[in-house]
């Protein structure tokens, strides 16, 4: 990413005030997440999943490119006496942090080049959720641009060598044409089932 990208994403955050958004609905009302273990929030902004997660009992890493937004998680968590570390990383060029992680978040990221780390990220009978929005969206919506969309169907590509435990597409109650993915990875020796 340019430093002036980089900048971009700083100054955003700088501008929306330092305290996190509630967490997204969606997220909240899922019944597969974890409640224990390592949680790993990618490109998480300032926080609104990762402090949610924390608070749930997970030990969370929040990864993010701009410092501002995790400065603003990070003094979010301290208010609430949450634990939380934080990851400055560029995800175009550095790595993710190894796992294994009982959960995986995704939410409103579109990197395609990260999809294959996906299922050797998790811990066996770890989870992964993925949400993004899809071209629909654009019926409602100027914004994200069509670079930050998936095609119809797309999301199922990122489910292979993993368990689907929900894959849909459609508007959700927040608004936005969204495809929604939690898929898990099996235990060693574990047949998944095959779809129909
Ligand atoms: C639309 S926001 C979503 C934030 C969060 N997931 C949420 O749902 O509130 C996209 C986030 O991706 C981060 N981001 C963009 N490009 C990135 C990159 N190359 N590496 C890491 N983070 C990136 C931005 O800083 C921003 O926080």
């Amino acid at each position: 990413m340019s430093e002036s990208e980089r900048k971009k994403w700083d100054a955003r955050w700088r501008e929306r005030g330092p305290l996190p958004s509630p967490p997204s609905i969606l997220l909240t009302a899922l019944d597969d997440l974890p409640d224990q273990g390592r949680a790993l929030d990618i490109a998480g902004g300032n926080g609104r999943h990762a402090l949610w997660l924390a608070d749930r009992g997970l030990s969370v890493t929040l990864l993010d490119v701009s410092v501002v937004a995790l400065e603003q998680a990070a003094a979010a968590a301290r208010a609430s006496d949450l634990q939380l570390e934080t990851v400055c990383a560029d995800l175009e060029c550095d790595p993710l942090p190894a796992g294994p992680w009982e959960l995986v978040l995704s939410f409103h990221y579109l990197n395609r080049h990260l999809w294959p780390r996906f299922p050797e990220l998790l811990a066996p009978g770890g989870i992964l959720v993925f949400v993004q929005p899809t071209r629909r969206n654009l019926e409602r919506h100027e914004r994200p641009g069509v670079d930050f969309l998936l095609e119809e169907g797309e999301a199922a590509r990122i489910a292979s060598r993993l368990e689907v435990v929900r894959l849909e597409e459609g508007w959700s109650t927040e608004g936005r044409h969204e495809a929604v993915l939690v898929a898990r990875r099996p235990h060693p020796g574990e047949v998944l089932p095959t779809s129909t």
